[in-house]
């Protein structure tokens, strides 16, 4: 069942969106160098087909292997290598790491950032975080609909932010880690973290 509901929150229009305007603040352009990307925590996939579509060798790892297994059938067609693994567990480094609404999801917020950190090839490298802010509520996607008139297209920021309100990952845990940059999108609901 969670299988399919990050599956669906992956196709809605908003998130797939989120995840363009996040890899162009983070300034991510084509390569066409054999430049390696990891995306962890990665779901049913869908950072994969925007790291393929950008020239990236892409490696997706979950801990959960039934998520690794839906992923492998939907994205059969493409150059995705998926992995069931910990990230914990992880030994290779990477030109870009990403991570979409992990940080929410583990207890030790601290040592999963870290870890993340530690997996960047070189200085030269990008770590790019994607996290809901504690301003994803309900009654702030409401004022949003509003705001844009878009309620259909935004219905699904709603149910995000009914299963993340409250578990948004503190701001102050970045700079214990490295020097980020931050960004907002949707009205400062969602941060992008790059560093
Ligand atoms: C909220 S989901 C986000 C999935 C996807 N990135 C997205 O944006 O739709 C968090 C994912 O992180 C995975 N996860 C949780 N703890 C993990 C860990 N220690 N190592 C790797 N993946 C983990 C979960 O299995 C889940 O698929």
């Amino acid at each position: 069942m969670k299988i399919v509901k990050f599956w669906w929150l992956q196709s809605q229009a908003f998130y797939k969106k989120m995840h363009q305007d996040a890899l162009e603040l983070a300034n991510v352009t084509m390569t066409q160098e054999l430049h390696s990307w990891a995306d962890i925590g990665c779901g049913t996939g869908l950072m994969s087909e925007f790291a393929t579509q950008k020239g990236y060798l892409i490696r997706s790892f979950d801990i959960d292997r039934w998520m690794i297994r839906f992923a492998k059938i939907i994205h059969h067609h493409s150059l995705s290598n998926f992995q069931t693994t910990d990230v914990m567990q992880i030994e290779e480094r990477f030109d870009i790491v990403s991570a979409t609404s992990l940080l929410s999801v583990v207890d030790d917020k601290k040592a999963v950032l870290q870890k993340l950190n530690s997996l960047l090839k070189e200085k030269s490298s990008k770590l790019i975080i994607i996290e809901p802010t504690e301003l994803l509520t309900k009654k702030n996607v409401i004022a949003f609909m509003k705001k844009t008139g878009k309620f259909y297209h935004y219905k699904h920021l709603y149910l995000w932010a009914k299963a993340r309100e409250g578990k948004a990952v503190d701001i102050s845990l970045f700079d214990t880690v490295a020097p980020f940059t931050h960004y907002t999108l949707f009205d400062g609901m969602v941060r992008v973290s790059v560093h």
